[in-house]
C-alpha cells in the first residue's frame, strides 16, 4: 500500500468506495469534497501499489485544543482484513500527534460491529451512548458510540 494525501482527482473514486464500503448513509461526493477540503482537516489516501486502486481513506479534523475527531474510515470491501484500516489509522494518529493533540475521539453506529471491534483492536474505548445521533436507521438503530483513545502519554512529573 502507499498512503498519500487527498487530491481533487481523487474525490470520483473515494465516492465509488464510499458507497461501496457504506450500506447505510453514505456520504454523497459534495459532502466528501466539504469534509476532505475543510480548513484543518488531514487525511491519507491509500493505494494498491500494484493496480494504483485506491483501497481505503481517513479523515480527522481537530475539535478542541486537544481532541481530534475521526470524521470517517473505509476500507473498500476488496481490501479488507489485510491491515489497510491499521495502516490509515496508524498515520492519522501519528499526524494527530505532531499536530499536538492527545486524543483521538470517533463515533461510530452501535450496530457497526465490525467497525467497532476493529476500534478495540486498534485500543479505542467507549465514553458514551449519543442517541439518535444519525439521521438513517442502521439495524433499527441511530444511536452512536463515542470512543476514544489517548495518544500521547501525559508527561511523568
Ligand atoms: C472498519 C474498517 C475500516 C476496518 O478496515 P480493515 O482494513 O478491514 O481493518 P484491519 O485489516 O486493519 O483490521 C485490524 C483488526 O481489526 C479487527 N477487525 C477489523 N474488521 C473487523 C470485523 N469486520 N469484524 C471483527 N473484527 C474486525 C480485527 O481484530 C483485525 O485484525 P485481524 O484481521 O488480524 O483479525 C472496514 O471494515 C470498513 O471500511 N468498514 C466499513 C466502513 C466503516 O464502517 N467505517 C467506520 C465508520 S465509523
Amino acid at each position: 500500500m502507499i498512503l498519500k494525501k487527498f487530491q481533487p482527482q481523487d474525490l470520483e473514486e473515494i465516492s465509488e468506495l464510499e458507497k461501496r464500503a457504506f450500506q447505510v448513509g453514505p456520504y454523497d461526493s459534495a459532502e466528501l469534497a466539504e469534509i476532505f477540503m475543510s480548513p484543518g482537516s488531514f487525511n491519507y489516501i491509500a493505494f494498491d501499489e500494484n493496480t494504483g486502486r485506491l483501497a481505503g481513506y481517513v479523515v480527522a479534523v481537530g475539535i478542541s485544543e486537544n481532541m481530534c475527531d475521526i470524521e470517517s474510515i473505509a476500507v473498500d470491501p476488496d481490501f479488507r482484513r489485510i491491515g489497510v484500516g491499521s495502516l490509515l489509522l496508524d498515520a492519522i494518529e501519528s499526524e494527530m500527534t505532531i499536530r499536538g493533540f492527545t486524543i483521538s475521539v470517533l463515533e461510530v453506529r452501535e450496530k457497526n460491529e465490525g467497525a467497532i471491534r476493529f476500534y478495540l483492536s486498534r485500543g479505542y474505548r467507549t465514553s458514551e451512548t449519543i442517541e439518535n445521533y444519525y439521521r438513517e436507521h442502521m439495524s433499527g438503530s441511530r444511536n452512536a458510540l463515542r470512543m476514544s483513545k489517548r495518544i500521547v502519554r501525559m508527561e511523568s512529573r
